[in-house]
């Protein structure tokens, strides 16, 4: 079957499926694979959100060329609803600034939980997909946000710390969290055997002491065309479609369209109410 045929699926019929993309080690190109996901997953007719979960050295904006001037903390505040928070974004995507972690969110009270609540109920049904960029390594909110979500997509590179990084990241999520099903995506491969090679390397590992399911999703070639698009601040899968790195972002877009979450409680609503600690799953 196309794959075109089961993007067409009524988006009404389910609800939006929540991925985190996250890691062990930073800069092995988390925030640009979410952009550029977000941007060919939009493409195929998705109506996608990215919410920007990276506290720390938020860049996704950067990335996008864009500047947010309200966050999250602002709607959690009452002070703006959640549509004047949400930043229209290249290919028709739009952004949430989290701005606000692990601290905050669990600290609301009863008033503010359920203002937050009522406020992104409404993305349930306007949007398919809803990416989370994480920061990296195994701190609170990394690991926050990432219990959350219904997905869990691990970045890796082919380099030793890469992968030793994410099997601690997998430890932990799997030890703590119960999650046994990860998404893992290759980055900066030299190519595709280079990938699978990388992915086996930390799937055996994982499999065998952690019990836990890695589901291989594809890979992405080194190639400069992306740190030029980052220094246009342009998607490069709109900046350099034809680009190596383009062709292999829309073939792990059109791989994750099709996936069904991994967890039945997927969406928005179920999200948000595990960040609140009401009902953690
Ligand atoms: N496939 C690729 N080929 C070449 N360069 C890449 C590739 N992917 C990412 N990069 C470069 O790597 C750098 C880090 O990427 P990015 O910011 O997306 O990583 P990150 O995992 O989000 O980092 P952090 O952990 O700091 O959030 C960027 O400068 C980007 O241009
Ligand atoms: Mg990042």
């Amino acid at each position: 079957m196309s794959q075109t045929a089961i993007d067409l699926t009524p988006s009404a019929a389910r609800a939006p499926h929540v991925i985190a993309i996250t890691s062990g080690k930073g800069g092995v190109g988390k925030t640009n694979l979410t952009a550029n996901l977000a941007v060919s997953l939009a493409s195929r007719g998705l109506r996608v959100c990215v919410l920007d979960a990276d506290l720390g050295l938020a860049n996704l904006d950067v990335v996008l060329g864009l500047s947010p001037a309200r966050s999250l903390r602002d709607v959690m505040r009452g002070e703006h609803r959640l549509e004047d928070v949400l930043v229209d974004g290249p290919g028709g995507i739009r952004i949430i600034p989290a701005a606000s972690g692990f601290e905050e969110l669990t600290r609301l009270g009863p008033e503010d939980q359920l203002r937050l609540l009522a406020e992104v109920d409404g993305l349930e049904e306007s949007i398919d997909v809803l990416l989370v960029d994480t920061a990296a390594g195994i701190s609170a909110n990394v690991l926050y946000f990432t219990a959350a979500a219904a997905d869990a997509l691990v970045v890796i590179t082919p380099e030793p710390t890469a992968l030793t990084d994410a099997y601690a990241l997998v430890k932990v999520l799997a030890t703590r969290y119960g999650r046994r099903e990860f998404l893992v995506a290759v980055n900066m491969a030299a190519g595709q055997a280079d990938a699978e090679a990388a992915f086996r390397r930390l799937a055996r590992v994982a499999e065998r002491f952690l019990r836990v399911r890695l589901e291989y999703q594809g890979y992405v070639p080194y190639d400069d065309a992306l740190p030029r698009a980052v220094r246009a601040q342009h998607p490069v899968v709109l900046a350099a479609p034809g680009s190596p790195a383009s062709q292999s972002l829309a073939a792990l877009a059109g791989r994750l369209a099709i996936r069904p979450p991994g967890r039945p409680t997927g969406g928005v609503q179920f999200f948000f109410r595990r960040l609140v600690g009401e009902g953690r799953a």
